[in-house]
């Protein structure tokens, strides 16, 4: 058990503080705006009056805030109060953000581990919580157990904008799921069907297509998009097209899938047509320096 002050009690805050309390740690917490702190009084946290007192107050403290703007505006009124001291800023930004963060409490004299947390408040503490952390390590070991205690904790380096770079990279891939839902749900319900019947049918057929994914990581990962004898480029360009010619037939908008289709003609027109589609990661990824 050890002493944790909680900077931030918005939804998350709140859940993280709560979680702490009920692990039976001796928690300390802040909020710009007072009087958010009655119910995790109640349970036995204590409520100080500026960040400053509630840094003094702990062996660690973690900061979950709206954004940046926010946390840097935390970190700098409390400045003197961080010498020698762990922070875990938990608070979703980007890599450069996080880097800053962590150069500024440096420069105080601080530890700074920086997360992000792959989950809504209700899931904190939960099996399915996933916080990632990046940054100082000796922070990470020295409170495992802890943020353990909130969710699977994963440490990813020393870097402070890793957690931030995978938290965000993660979000990718879930709002492109999102969007090939929303895409697929309007082409439905178009004919008055219902999504959540046309549901029955999608599921499983995402589901299924996820196996595709580690042939396409592979690819990446060799820059060799081979030659696609199964469903190359051309053919699926050309399904493409039919989906977005269908989706303009039926009166839907074109906006979600449209930039796709963009992507597959550059590489058609690149004479690719028998590669593997994954090869449009070639067209988005960072371009390498010569040299670099
Ligand atoms: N909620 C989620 O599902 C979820 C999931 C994953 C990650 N997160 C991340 O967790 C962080 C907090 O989210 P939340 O859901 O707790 O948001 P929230 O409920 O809107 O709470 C925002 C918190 O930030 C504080 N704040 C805003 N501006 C500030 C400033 N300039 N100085 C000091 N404090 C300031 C607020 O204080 P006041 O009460 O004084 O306004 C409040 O405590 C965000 O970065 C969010 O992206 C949230």
């Amino acid at each position: 058990m050890t002493n944790i002050s909680i900077l931030g009690l918005g939804a998350m805050g709140q859940a993280l503080a709560a979680r702490f309390v009920q692990q039976g740690h001796t928690v300390t917490v802040w909020n710009r705006t007072p009087g958010k702190a009655a119910a995790l009084a109640a349970q036995g946290a204590r409520e100080v009056t500026s960040a400053a007192q509630a840094i003094a107050a702990s062996d660690v403290t973690v900061m979950c805030v709206l954004d940046y703007a926010a946390s840097d505006s935390v970190i700098n009124g409390a400045a003197s109060a961080l010498s020698g001291r762990a922070l875990v800023n938990l608070t979703n930004g980007t890599p450069a953000q996080a880097r800053a963060a962590a150069e500024r409490t440096a420069g105080l004299g601080a530890a700074y581990l920086d997360g992000g947390i792959m989950a809504t408040p209700p899931m904190i503490g939960g099996e399915h919580a996933l916080i990632l952390y990046s940054g100082s390590k000796a922070t990470f070991d020295a409170h495992a157990g802890a943020l353990e205690g909130l969710g699977v904790a994963t440490y990813l380096g020393a870097d402070a904008g890793l957690a931030s770079l995978h938290d965000l990279a993660l979000l990718s891939g879930m709002y492109g799921l999102f969007a090939g839902f929303f895409h697929a749900s309007a082409l439905v319900e178009s004919e008055g069907i219902r999504v959540g019947a046309f549901l029955k049918l999608l599921g499983p057929w995402m589901t299924a297509m996820m196996g595709e994914l580690p042939g396409y990581a592979e690819k990446i990962d060799s820059g060799n998009h081979g030659v696609n004898v199964v469903s190359n480029l051309g053919m699926q360009a050309a399904s493409l097209t039919n989906i977005l010619t269908a989706t303009s037939e039926q009166g839907v908008a074109t906006d979600l899938l449209a930039p796709m289709l963009d992507l597959f003609r550059k590489r058609l027109g690149a004479g690719l047509g028998d590669e593997d589609i994954s090869g449009v990661f070639e067209l988005i990824r960072r371009k390498r320096v010569a040299g670099g």
